[in-house]
């Protein structure tokens, strides 16, 4: 009743021509998202992952109307994207991480303006977007820079922005934090967060970075070779893929493997440093404190299990059933 988005069944295939030979061609398919099936509510915010080629670029297309599916039904607000493009994109806002949509020579506050009468934006409305969204994303001192003078961060924030000005009704995010460092990434989230909390904001975020899933998503998609292989809550996906963060400490010197620390094992030793695997669910600290307490620590850090390590342990896990 209050589903946003729709997907019944949806494919994406692409037939690829590769040179086989001198003047051969053959023709192959690569079917890019197989059968996938979803509901996503108004007003929720869900993370859509999943390894390099696994079919999320080509959902978000399709969802935009870029893209034709091969198959199935999707609907976003009711409508079919595919044929309704036009009326929907006035509905949707949409940030692809690895390429602009603002215009390269002009700057930001041009391009701004563009997009403000392509959507012919009320004045008002407009000026308090932008408003809001130049305070949240610091953008006042980047606004009469061409876009092309401006670094990954802060394009990516323009960019943000851009897609923002029109109030979408969902907002769909492709990798919009990649190649960011740490504050600029942690500005972003906190945006996000607000957008969807303040205005009701459906948002589809696709990521490789778990740390963006776990503070805004409450629920998590796995698509993996255009399959959906979980949709539920983040913690769930750990406690599947059993997956584990990772100890690394340097000694002092040369020690034989670190031993009786309750809920972690050595898994590795080179020279002086070890490294220690422990349940991704655990917090680090009682760890970390029964190490300092017995080995001489000289320092230590904490790796997070990745989206690709989550996703082999599932399929490792599944295999062995
Ligand atoms: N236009 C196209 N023509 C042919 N094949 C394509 C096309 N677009 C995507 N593909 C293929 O479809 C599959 C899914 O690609 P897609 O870009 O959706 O993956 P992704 O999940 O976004 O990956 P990444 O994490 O690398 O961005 C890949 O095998 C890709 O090579
Ligand atoms: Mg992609």
């Amino acid at each position: 009743m209050d589903d946003f988005i729709e997907l019944d069944g949806v494919e994406k295939v692409f037939e690829v021509r590769r040179r086989t030979g001198f003047l051969r061609r053959t023709r192959t398919e690569v079917r890019a998202v197989d059968g996938i099936s979803f509901r996503v509510a108004r007003g929720e915010m869900v993370g859509y992952i999943g390894p390099n080629g696994a079919g999320k670029s080509t959902t978000i297309k399709m969802l935009t109307g870029i893209l034709v599916p091969s198959g199935g039904r999707l609907r976003v607000a009711g409508i079919d994207p595919s044929r309704e493009r036009t009326r929907l994109a006035r509905r949707i806002g949409v940030v692809f991480g690895q390429r602009t949509t603002l215009w390269w020579d002009l700057p930001l506050r041009d391009s701004y303006g563009l997009v403000r009468r392509m959507y012919r934006i009320p004045d008002a409305r407009y000026r308090a977007n932008l408003d809001r969204c130049v305070e949240l994303l610091d953008l006042g001192a980047l606004l009469d820079v061409p876009v092309r003078q401006l670094s990954l961060g802060q394009r990516m924030r323009g960019d943000i922005a851009a897609a923002l000005l029109h109030d979408p009704e969902v907002l769909y995010l492709d990798e919009p934090t990649i190649g960011l460092d740490v504050v600029s990434k942690a500005k972003v989230r906190e945006f996000l967060r607000d957008v969807n909390a303040e205005r009701g904001t459906t948002v589809l975020l696709t990521t490789h970075d778990l740390t963006d899933i776990e503070q805004l998503c409450k629920r998590v998609m796995v698509i993996d070779h255009g399959r959906l292989v979980h949709d539920g809550a983040l913690d769930g996906l750990h406690a599947i893929g059993e997956s584990e963060r990772m100890l690394v400490v340097d000694l002092e010197r040369e020690l034989p493997p670190i031993d009786g620390i309750l809920g972690a094992r050595t898994v590795k030793v080179e020279g002086p440093r070890q490294w220690l695997a422990f349940a991704a669910t655990r917090s680090a600290a009682p760890v970390v404190a029964a190490v300092a307490e017995r080995y001489p620590l000289v320092d230590l850090s904490v790796r997070e299990p990745d989206i690709e390590e989550v996703i082999a342990r599932m399929y490792a896990g599944r295999a062995s059933l």
